[in-house]
């Protein structure tokens, strides 16, 4: 299916060059390279996208409704199966990250908050303290 082309900014095409040539210095934090996903229907939600985090960059990916944002950040997070291309997170290709341990060192906040309407707010943090293994302490109470 064909999805329309916006024209790229000056800023973007750059970044592209640069996530090209750095893809094998590979000093970045998070580098995608030719990312692409179709789906079943055919639809190309994202097309061969490649960017690159530097460590201590904020970086913010921009794109109106339907531009192809949270399949990205889906493929980057393994919750959605890419079609081509290729992530490294922390320097290491993301079929090849220890979720444990690098999990670790990385977070990540979802779109809409995680937060359940049936719980208090220090029931959740303490629940999630404990899936993530925290050592127990005082429970914390608000
Ligand atoms: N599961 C799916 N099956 C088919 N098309 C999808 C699916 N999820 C998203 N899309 C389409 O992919 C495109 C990008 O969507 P999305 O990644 O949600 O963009 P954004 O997060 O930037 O709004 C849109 O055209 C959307 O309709
Ligand atoms: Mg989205």
């Amino acid at each position: 299916m064909q999805r329309k082309q916006l024209d790229e900014e000056k800023d973007v095409v750059d970044h592209r060059e640069v996530a090209k040539s750095s893809w094998e210095s590979g000093d970045m934090q998070i580098q995608a390279k030719e990312l692409m996903k179709v789906y079943k229907n055919g639809v190309a939600a994202v097309n061969k996208n490649s960017f690159c985090v530097a460590k201590g960059e904020v970086f913010g990916l921009l794109g109106p409704n339907g531009a192809g944002k949270s399949s990205m950040f889906n493929m980057m997070t393994m919750d959605l199966q890419r079609s081509s291309g290729d992530v490294r997170i922390l320097n290491k290709d993301l079929d090849e990250l220890n979720v444990i341990e690098d999990g670790n060192r990385m977070g990540m906040c979802p779109q809409f908050n995680p937060i359940w309407d049936n719980m208090t707010v220090d029931q959740c943090i303490n629940y999630i303290a404990k899936v993530k293994g925290l050592p127990s302490q005082a429970e914390i109470q608000f």
